[in-house]
């Protein structure tokens, strides 16, 4: 697997610390302290369809192709407005592709999901040549916005990425570790008229926030350690590490232990905030469009989210 484009879209709000202070019991030396964030992109007359294709239609145009040459459709999106059908079959009919898609839901880890689907396709699909990945992702929708300790983390983004055939990927595994309590959302279904239980609605999103820094710190270490050996490769030698931008004191942690300069882990968390599954692209994409990846890279990725669902990837970077 290889990739050969990326792109990005963010909606047109920018919602800043202090916005928050308005609404919330909440400062911005608090939220810069704690999690990095200055500000954090929100949708507002947005949908997130028009978002996703903006990306997808970057990325095609990065990657020289038209929306002919895309021969199937990954897209990872925890909610959007529609229950049915998948987002990526929105996706196709805007961006006039005609391939199959599948929509995947592994949270914040997505984007490494969908790069592990997408080379066992690639290596086993003879006719298959480009497979585009859609991360697109409105987590500010799911959080209860009274709710200090949790909305204050998220934004809303989209990302993509066009892979073609090729030896770039050195090693991936995903993961999952059941642990449904540490962050977890549900909503009530349509009534029907034999519908006995009690349902829940819990309003938004609950999140035990020191469990999930736990959690993202112990299983990335874990999984970059996993990658590097299955790479056969040290951690000097890899030349960005690109994490998922959750937390920067999470990043700082997983620094800490791989032990390497500041400068090999590029973050835009403070304008941004956490977008879920669109965090990873979504940076490439800035990093690829800022000339900031040179040929010949090794990059690291890593992601961890809900469920929990963890992975990580080595990737040489040959645009
Ligand atoms: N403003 C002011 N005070 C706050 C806020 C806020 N926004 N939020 C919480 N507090 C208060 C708490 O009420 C608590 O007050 P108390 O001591 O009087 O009880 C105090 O600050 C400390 O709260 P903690 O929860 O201990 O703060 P912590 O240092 O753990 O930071 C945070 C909280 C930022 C949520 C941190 O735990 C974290 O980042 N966890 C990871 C969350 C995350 O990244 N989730 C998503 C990752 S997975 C995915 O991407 C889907």
């Amino acid at each position: 697997m290889r990739i050969i484009g990326t792109g990005s879209a963010r909606p047109s709000k920018v919602v800043t610390n202090s916005m928050l202070e308005n609404f919330l019991d909440t400062s911005d030396e608090w939220i810069v302290t704690r999690t990095g964030i200055h500000e954090r992109r929100v949708i507002s007359s947005e949908n997130l369809e028009d978002l996703a294709a903006t990306a997808a239609r970057n990325a095609m145009e990065n990657a020289g192709i038209t929306s002919e040459d895309v021969d199937f459709i990954i897209c990872s999106n925890v909610v959007n407005e529609y229950v049915t059908p998948g987002l990526g079959c929105v996706i196709q009919g805007m961006i006039g592709a005609t391939c199959p898609t599948m929509d995947i839901n592994c949270a914040c880890t997505g984007f490494i999901y969908a790069l592990d689907v997408a080379e066992a396709y690639l290596a086993t699909k003879k006719d298959m040549r480009n497979i585009l990945i859609v991360c697109a992702e409105e987590p500010a929708r799911m959080m209860n916005w009274h709710d200090r300790s949790s909305c204050i983390l998220f934004g809303d983004a989209a990302g993509a990425v066009v892979v073609t055939k090729g030896d770039d990927l050195k090693a991936i595994r995903v993961s999952t570790h059941c642990k449904v309590e540490a962050l977890y959302q549900k909503r009530k279904l349509q009534p029907t008229p034999f519908i006995t239980k009690e349902e829940v609605d819990t309003e938004g999103v609950v999140m035990n926030g020191q469990d999930v820094f736990k959690l993202a710190v112990s299983s990335s270490i874990k999984d970059i350690d996993k990658v590097l050996t299955m790479a056969g490769m040290t951690a000097d030698e890899i030349d960005l590490y690109v994490l998922h931008q959750a937390n920067v004191r999470i990043i700082e942690s997983i620094r800490h232990f791989v032990n390497q300069d500041k400068s090999k882990f590029p973050f835009n968390l403070d304008r941004y905030g956490n977008t879920s599954s669109a965090s990873i692209p979504a940076l490439l994409d800035d990093l690829n469009r800022g000339n900031q990846l040179k040929t010949g890279e090794m990059l690291l990725l890593s992601a961890f989210g809900a469920g929990f669902t963890t992975g990580a990837c080595i990737l040489r970077w040959s645009m």
